[in-house]
């Protein structure tokens, strides 16, 4: 077992704290407070080699591992979770999803833009009346013969409003259940698309989210992405590598107020000492250390399995609820340590604390993650062997 990175792991971290540092956390504020989409450093991401991490060099991204993409997303969570949740779900929805499941045409065609940023990516499965229950679809694509006939309401879509293309996942046949469900490439320029407001949040604030309606879209059937009946388990297998990314979101908003904390406790002092010297504190910083690093190696495990072809479903959704509670519970701890500086926006831990929120209700709740979790325990009779030694390879 090696817990070390690499060098090319420490170079990946190294400049996107720096990205981070320089080109984040100047306006960051500023857009949380005015709902400003970061669309000048979204953009300098996709230059970067941020959009599109794991992407095979063939089509253009930057042939990464998994776990250099989660180190990426650490630091720039630690900063910026409007730009990180666009970067999540370019990276492991949109693009995993097209170059693992997509045609050679719709790779080249769309994951060679979407790879290096020049296109922006969303993912369109939750609805109005099916967020958590993924197969209750109402949105539907009836087939016409050399076309589908896309009818029906995204909702909560990230980079909703600026994506050049949807993932929609959508109702073919209803009589045959999650077979009957389908996934489709939608450029959004075409007609039908309609863009909804962007939605008004606690977190993530300047992060593109909007409802998507769908009016008699016709969308091309060399669209469709894979055999036909394949959308529901795209859409699960694509969550599943989604929610490492996100589950990295998590760690870089508790590790980013742990960070604001440690520096803020040793510079206030109270009662004649820097209050990280009273043990009330000082339990805390403990705490934070502890569990924001055994979320990071979650995180990384699951990522390794990923990268290793192994089942990582249960390891992804493990790290997900884990981490995700971590940064609520260690946000909340960090903005206490501030007192009253942590309530005031100048200070950064409040907007992180906003931000921690949404970690345990998108891509897949906290309760789902208990579902997926508890489930694999019980078809696999073995709590260990999906994560340990004896991991399938699949
Ligand atoms: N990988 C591969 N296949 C999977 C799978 C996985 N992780 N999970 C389920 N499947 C397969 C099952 O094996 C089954 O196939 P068979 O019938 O052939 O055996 C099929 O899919 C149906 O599975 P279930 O019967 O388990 O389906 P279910 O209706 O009980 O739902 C669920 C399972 C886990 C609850 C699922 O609905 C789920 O994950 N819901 C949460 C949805 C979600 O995460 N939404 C997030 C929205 S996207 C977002 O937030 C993006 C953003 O913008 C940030």
């Amino acid at each position: 077992m090696n817990f070390e990175l690499t060098e090319e792991h420490f170079a990946v971290q190294e400049a996107a704290r720096d990205f981070a540092q320089k080109e984040l956390k100047p306006g960051v504020i500023e857009r949380d407070s005015k709902m400003i989409y970061a669309l000048e450093q979204i953009k300098m991401m996709g230059d970067l080699g941020f959009m599109g991490m794991m992407v095979s060099p063939e089509y253009g991204g930057g042939g990464m591992d998994t776990i250099s993409y989660c180190l990426a997303m650490e630091e720039i969570s630690k900063i910026d979770n409007s730009c990180s949740v666009a970067m999540s779900v370019n990276n492991s929805l949109v693009c995993w999803g097209l170059e693992t499941f997509g045609s050679e045409d719709q790779k080249q065609k769309y994951l060679t833009k979407l790879a290096v940023g020049e296109w922006i990516g969303a993912f369109c499965l939750s609805e109005p009346e099916a967020g958590s229950d993924a197969t209750s679809q109402q949105t539907t694509a009836i087939d016409m013969g050399d076309h589908y006939l896309l009818n029906g309401t995204k909702n909560w879509i990230t980079n909703g409003g600026t994506s050049k293309i949807h993932l929609v996942i959508a109702q073919t046949d209803r009589e045959k259940g999650h077979r009957g469900i389908n996934a489709f490439i939608v450029e959004t320029d075409w007609d039908g698309v309609g863009i909804g407001a962007k939605e008004d949040k606690l977190g993530i604030r300047s992060s593109d989210t909007h409802t998507i309606m769908y009016t008699d879209v016709k969308v091309p059937k060399e669209n469709r992405i894979g055999e036909d009946g394949f959308g529901f388990k795209f859409a699960m297998r694509v969550l599943t590598g989604g929610r490492i990314g996100i589950a990295s979101q998590a760690v870089g908003i508790a590790a980013g107020a742990y960070e604001l904390a440690v520096a803020y406790s040793h510079d206030r002092a109270a009662f004649g000492k820097p209050i990280n010297q009273h043990q009330a504190i000082a339990f805390k910083l403990a705490d934070m250390a502890t569990e924001i690093d055994a979320a990071r190696m979650m995180v990384h495990r699951a990522a390794w399995m990923k990268d290793e072809k192994m089942d990582y479903t249960m390891s992804a959704a493990m790290a997900k609820v884990f981490a995700s509670e971590v940064a609520m519970k260690h946000t909340v701890e960090a903005v206490q340590i501030h007192g009253g500086y942590g309530f005031v926006k100048e200070y950064h831990v409040e907007r992180l604390m906003r931000d921690a929120k949404i970690t345990q209700i998108y891509e897949g709740t906290s309760e789902i993650q208990r579902v997926v979790i508890s489930r694999e325990i019980i078809k696999k009779g073995n709590l260990y062997a999906p994560i340990l030694g004896a991991a399938v390879k699949v």
